[in-house]
């Protein structure tokens, strides 16, 4: 039987370890054979990870008048000249049978009242192609997948377990270049267990809690880059932090979301005036695409003094509204404001990490047996600007692909050898957490002020300079103490943050999500911002 919460042995052997249970994990997990034993572990609830958030939906071409090329030369012209084609021609040319696999799973889309599926527009997008269920898709997606995982005799899942760090033939000293599995904290008695596996999935998600203001929930903390990075892994991309334009603006209000698809069906931005501005900036005007939208609203704000500016829906209908978007009016409403009547304060937010371990078609990494599926993956699909609703696709499209692979391999693969426990004999438990909290505040916030929509070389050196001291004081307390949660999650923020400054320092462009007052220009090539583990010793603990 499939089990949520078991106590996992101190020590177990899978065939498949999954690190992750969002769409991505999920996905991998249900298209495996079997007979294969799979263990799902989360650090968090199964359904809490970014996907559950996820309101728009998934873009995906389903109607009769859209095309492939249209979807495919959309994602190209958002991503700003770096999209790799190959992986956007793969992605697009899954979309519908991914979506339909969802369908068979029991996921629940919004039908029109021809009983047609609804599809919504979202930034970027030509046509009318974000298949979504309400304003709420993610939870329809998390829920349905995680029921389904829990039906299935072959998938053990466990949440409250943090992986904390990879295990490699390297690292044990053996020869060749094969992940064996993990060591996994578990929250429950703060032990550090041992989970042998024949292939490991990194399917931790993104990192946008390196910022201070985001759309994310609080485990985006980058786990699996800074873990596979350390394993020694190629990283790639991390400049590319992509900001949504519209979070709600509320004292009270953490990181709420308001969807692109509000601008998609009518809603316009406006300054504390009441005035338009979009036009002034791109002639797609509120659906420009994002990296466009949230530079346009932090130049007026800035220009304007301003703490947050305006969205709103309020011209249309009060019923259209509350069909379109229930989540959203209610969620605005138990703040005092009726989105029918009233436009929204909005302000921009971290939201996407384009970039991240470098992978293939297959999900396959650097690390033999080793793959990595979703938004910890780089792919090469959102190239310097991920067009919206491509992130779901993307964690379906190589879900399923990891899990083909794996399946066509697995008969090869023998089980992992003998592994020691994990260490614990050197460390005690830590009496000054402060460093913990402090740390953490101090490296998100300025995250925020040097490295955020608009970046100057001077405040990339700045921030470099800071990481480096945090990396250092992380080290140490990670050397001394026995590991917690929190100082998982900060070690990692700072490592995913070094990375994202020491990308964003190598590119001398404005590119996409990318935007620097020293380099304004687009350089003629363009080229992935590539980092090697062996090139980059200093970085983090
Ligand atoms: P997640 O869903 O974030 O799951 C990560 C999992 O990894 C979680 O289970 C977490 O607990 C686990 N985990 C992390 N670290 C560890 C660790 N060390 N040990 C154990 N477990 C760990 N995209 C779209 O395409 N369409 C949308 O409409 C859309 N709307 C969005 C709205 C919001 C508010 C947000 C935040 C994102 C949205 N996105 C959307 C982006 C999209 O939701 C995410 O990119 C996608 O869900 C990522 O899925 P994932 O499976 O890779 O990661
Ligand atoms: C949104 O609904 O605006 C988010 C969509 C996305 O991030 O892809």
């Amino acid at each position: 039987m499939a089990r949520d919460n078991d106590p996992m042995p101190q020590s177990h052997e899978y065939d498949v370890l999954i690190i992750g249970s969002g769409a991505a994990g999920l996905t991998v997990a249900l298209n495996l054979p079997e007979h294969l034993n799979v263990c799902v572990v989360s650090k968090a609830d199964i359904s809490s990870g970014a996907t559950l958030w996820a309101q728009g939906g998934i873009a995906a071409v389903l109607d009769d008048n859209d095309s492939l090329e249209n979807h495919i030369q959309d994602t190209l012209n958002a991503g700003g000249g770096l999209c790799h084609e190959d992986a956007v021609r793969f992605t697009v040319e899954h979309g519908k049978e991914s979506i339909n696999w969802l369908i068979d799973s029991g996921v629940d889309f919004t039908r029109d009242e021809d009983a047609q599926y609804h599809l919504t527009r979202e930034g970027g997008h030509s046509h009318r192609r974000i298949i979504h269920a309400a304003d709420a898709t993610g939870h329809a997606v998390s829920t349905t997948l995680a029921s389904q995982a829990q039906a299935r005799p072959n998938i053990t899942l466990i949440s409250g377990r943090v992986a904390v760090d990879l295990i490699t033939n390297r690292k044990l000293s053996l020869p060749g270049n094969r992940c064996v599995g993990a060591y996994v904290l578990n929250l429950e008695d703060n032990h550090v267990e041992l989970v042998r596996a024949r292939f490991t999935v990194i399917a931790t998600g993104g990192a946008s809690k390196a910022y201070r203001y985001t759309t994310n929930p609080d485990g985006a903390s980058g786990d699996g880059i800074a873990m596979a990075w350390r394993a020694g892994c190629r990283v790639a991309n991390m400049e590319f932090n992509q900001f949504h334009p519209t979070c709600l603006y509320h004292p009270h209000a953490k990181s709420f979301l308001i969807t692109e698809a509000v601008r998609g069906e009518g809603g316009v931005l406006k300054l504390p005036d009441g005035s338009r501005f979009m036009d002034r900036f791109d002639k797609r005007g509120e659906l420009a695409p994002r990296d466009i939208v949230a530079r346009a609203i932090d130049h007026e704000m800035k220009r304007l003094g301003a703490d947050h500016l305006y969205l709103d829906i309020s011209d249309k209908p009060a019923d259209f509204v509350r069909h379109h978007f229930p989540t959203i009016y209610e969620k605005c409403l138990e703040f005092g404001i009726d989105i029918t009547e009233q436009p929204i304060p909005v302000v921009p937010a971290a939201h996407y990490t384009c970039g991240g371990i470098v992978s293939d078609k297959r999900a396959r990494t650097d690390i033999n047996q080793l793959y990595v599926v979703g938004e910890a993956a780089f792919t090469g699909l959102h190239g310097a600007n991920r067009m919206a609703s491509n992130s779901l696709l993307e964690c379906l499209v190589y879900g399923r692909a990891a899990a083909e692979d794996i399946a066509r391999r697995e008969a090869q693969i023998p089980p992992p050898p003998p592994v020691p426990d994990w260490d614990e004999s050197q460390v005690r438990d830590s009496d000054e957490d402060v460093v913990i909290s402090h740390n953490w505040d101090e490296l998100r916030h300025f995250m925020w002020d040097y490295v955020g929509i608009v970046r100057t070389t001077k405040r990339l050196q700045r921030a470099k300079h800071r990481v480096d001291l945090l990396s250092r004081e992380i080290g140490e307390f990670y050397s001394n103490y026995r590991v917690t949660n929190d100082l998982l999650e900060l070690r990692n923020l700072v490592t995913v943050s070094d990375l994202i400054i020491c990308s964003a320092l190598q590119r001398k462009e404005s590119r996409g999500l990318h935007y620097t007052l020293d380099y304004p220009g687009l350089l003629n090539e363009p080229r992935d911002t590539v980092l090697f583990p062996t090139t980059y010793r200093t970085l983090s603990p």
